[in-house]
């Protein structure tokens, strides 16, 4: 489905990145893996290079001037990319009142910042070969808000801002969309009380949280040509939950 397609994950160390990590290796794409901790990548790496070419760069994404060194890193040792998919993000709660400028900063750096340089640099190798498939990860606190997570809502609502502007820009070759997930099985929700995940569940028709690998696969298909005449669109998977 994506064979020797190059496909650069961020976030790759663990969660849904690592997922989707798992099921592009298994489709046949060439991976270049990103995020900090070293020693995940490398595990992962191990574990996948059985299945296909595996690359790992250990960076900040927070700081666009390794952003700018990943792409020199790329351009040497794939000379393509197909697609992006950017899942490195962190999640900051805080009532608004309680909130600290300088994790918001860190936020947007993390969330938003880092999607607008990786998708510059990235379309401009994909322009190249007039074709190219970019996926944000966003949330669907970006589309219903939500109590005590306003800073992070907003960074990722600027992804869709993103997305749809870029999608225009870059038609007809590149393909820009975001997937929107509502709870998702990882270290991400590890903060959640008891009682906050037993509320969330039971706002949420399908009675549970989505497993990593339920994103990876529309991550997937958004990724491959079975979403050829798909661009400028959010897909949530969310299981039918509708507001926090
Ligand atoms: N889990 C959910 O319920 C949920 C819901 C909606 C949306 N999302 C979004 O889905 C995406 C993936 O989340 P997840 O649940 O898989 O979270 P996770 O398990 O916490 O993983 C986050 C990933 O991002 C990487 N990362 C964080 N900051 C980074 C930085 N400054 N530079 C490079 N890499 C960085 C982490 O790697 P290192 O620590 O090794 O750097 C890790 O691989 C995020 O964008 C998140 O906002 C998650």
């Amino acid at each position: 489905m994506l064979d020797k397609k190059y496909a650069l994950i961020t976030g790759a160390s663990r969660g849904i990145g690592a997922a989707t990590a798992r099921i592009f290796a298994k489709k046949g794409a060439n991976l270049i893996l990103v995020a900090r901790n070293k020693e995940a990548l490398q595990k992962i790496q191990d574990e996948l290079s059985l299945l296909t070419q595996v690359h790992i760069y250990a960076c900040d994404l927070q700081k666009s001037t390794e952003i700018k060194k990943l792409f020199g890193f790329i351009r040497t040792h794939t000379k393509e990319l197909d697609i992006l998919i950017h899942a490195a993000g962190m999640m900051y709660s805080a009532m608004q009142m309680m909130s600290r400028e300088q994790i918001i900063k860190e936020l947007f750096d993390t969330n938003f910042i880092s999607a607008y340089e990786l998708s510059r640099y990235a379309s401009k190798m994909m322009l190249r070969q007039k074709s190219g498939s970019i996926v944000f990860i966003s949330s669907i606190m970006a589309l219903e808000g939500a109590k005590a997570h306003s800073a992070y809502s907003a960074s990722k609502s600027a992804l869709k801002g993103l997305m749809h502007s870029l999608a225009k820009e870059y038609a007809p070759h590149i393909r820009i969309n975001c997937v929107a997930p509502g709870v998702v099985q990882t270290d991400m929700i590890a903060s959640l009380s008891k009682e906050e995940k037993e509320r969330i569940i039971a706002a949420t028709p399908l009675a549970r949280f989505a497993m990593p690998e339920e994103v990876a696969q529309t991550l997937l298909f958004l990724s491959s040509d079975m979403s050829s005449f798909i661009t400028s669109q959010t897909i949530r998977v969310d299981g039918g939950l509708c507001s926090f």
